[in-house]
């Protein structure tokens, strides 16, 4: 023991040995996490599983390997053996298997899959290769997965609409539809349309707004936001669009804006809510974002102003949605034409 300790005193590079491992640990907890959600293991954890029924549960034949990766689980803390059973342990794992097909469980899969791919192939994009089309593969994920600002989102979508006379909405990118279905549910006035390019993720809203009972209130059309011949027609007192405006760059955002302004009623308004440049994480998502097919690295909030201005708008709302990070609300209103 106390040769092995002063091998380890001795060690060159010993700080960087220990920055290694403290980073893979968190990365093999990560790994681990998703391999038990793609596996359907974590699917089968929503109640305490032995082995056999996990394996049962999976398809597994390989019944060593996912007694290893359960083992796993166990020592990362993210699931507990009680004798025969396994179950969730860490509040992750409780969540991601309480929701395997929830916001956070899509993140995870996102960041251990699309994102991973993105910086596997980096060198090449830095070398001048085209951004390449990861969303085909992932564009349903993305869409699930943003549904992790929800929490914020909705509050400020209720926000918006509190007291006002704005009924129609137009929801651009809709993605699968949670923010519909939240304006739907503030009162039976609110209807109107979503407007989705993944036609995939367009029938994920449909369903979701089926389930919530408000498919007869929101209709969801496949459409390109830079092709306002196929967006439904107006005109609509509030057009919204989130988490997507870092899919355009700055001449396809400024003909956006304007055709918005041309689809709003009378003191009809615009509300945009969007990560931006400047938070703690922005770098990370603008390698993402700038690797991807049809993505823009994220623009500043000064400069969506700047742009809803020149097409017009006055803005009346900049609200910071998450302390500390940089994912803004906007809100402007078209001016007199
Ligand atoms: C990150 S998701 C955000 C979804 C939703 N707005 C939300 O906040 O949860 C972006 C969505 O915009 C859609 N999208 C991207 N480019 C689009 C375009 N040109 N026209 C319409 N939708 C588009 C994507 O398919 C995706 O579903």
């Amino acid at each position: 023991m106390f040769r092995a300790l002063s091998r380890l005193a001795t060690l060159p590079d010993k700080l960087a040995f220990a920055g290694l491992v403290r980073g893979m640990s968190g990365q093999i907890q990560l790994t681990c996490a998703s391999a038990l959600l793609r596996s359907g293991a974590m699917a089968g954890l929503g109640q305490p599983a032995t082995l056999d029924e996990l394996a049962l549960a999976t398809g597994a034949s390989e019944r060593d390997l996912l007694r290893s990766l359960l083992e796993l689980g166990v020592a990362r803390g993210l699931l507990k053996r009680r004798g025969e059973r396994y179950a969730p342990r860490s509040a992750m794992a409780r969540r991601l298997a309480a929701d395997p097909e929830g916001p956070l469980a899509s993140m995870l899969l996102e960041f251990t899959s699309y994102h991973h791919e993105v910086m596997v192939d980096l060198p090449g994009r830095l070398a001048g290769e085209p951004p390449r089309d990861y969303l085909d593969r992932y564009g349903p994920l993305v869409a699930r997965s943003s549904r992790i600002l929800d929490h914020w989102l909705r509050d400020w979508v209720e926000r918006l609409f509190a007291g006002g006379a704005a009924r129609k909405v137009l929801d651009l990118g809709c993605g699968s539809g949670t923010m519909l279905c939240h304006i739907g549910s503030l009162g039976p006035e609110f209807r109107g349309a979503g407007l989705e390019l993944d036609p995939a993720v367009a029938e994920q809203a449909r369903e979701q707004l089926a389930s919530a009972d408000l498919g007869d209130r929101f209709e969801v059309h496949v459409g390109d936001m830079r092709d306002s011949g196929s967006w439904p027609s107006g005109p609509f007192d509030v057009i919204t669009a989130n988490q997507n405006v870092y899919y355009f760059d700055a001449g396809e955002r400024a003909a956006l804006w304007r055709s918005v302004s041309e689809r709003l009623g009378p003191g009809g308004r615009v509300a945009i809510a969007t990560s931006t440049a400047g938070g703690p994480m922005s770098s990370y998502f603008d390698l993402v974002l700038g690797s991807t097919e049809g993505c823009r690295m994220l623009p500043g909030v000064e400069q969506l102003e700047r742009e809803l201005v020149e097409a017009g708008f006055a803005i009346d709302r900049r609200e910071r949605l998450i302390p500390g990070d940089s994912v803004y609300g906007l809100a402007a209103v078209r001016g007199e034409t």
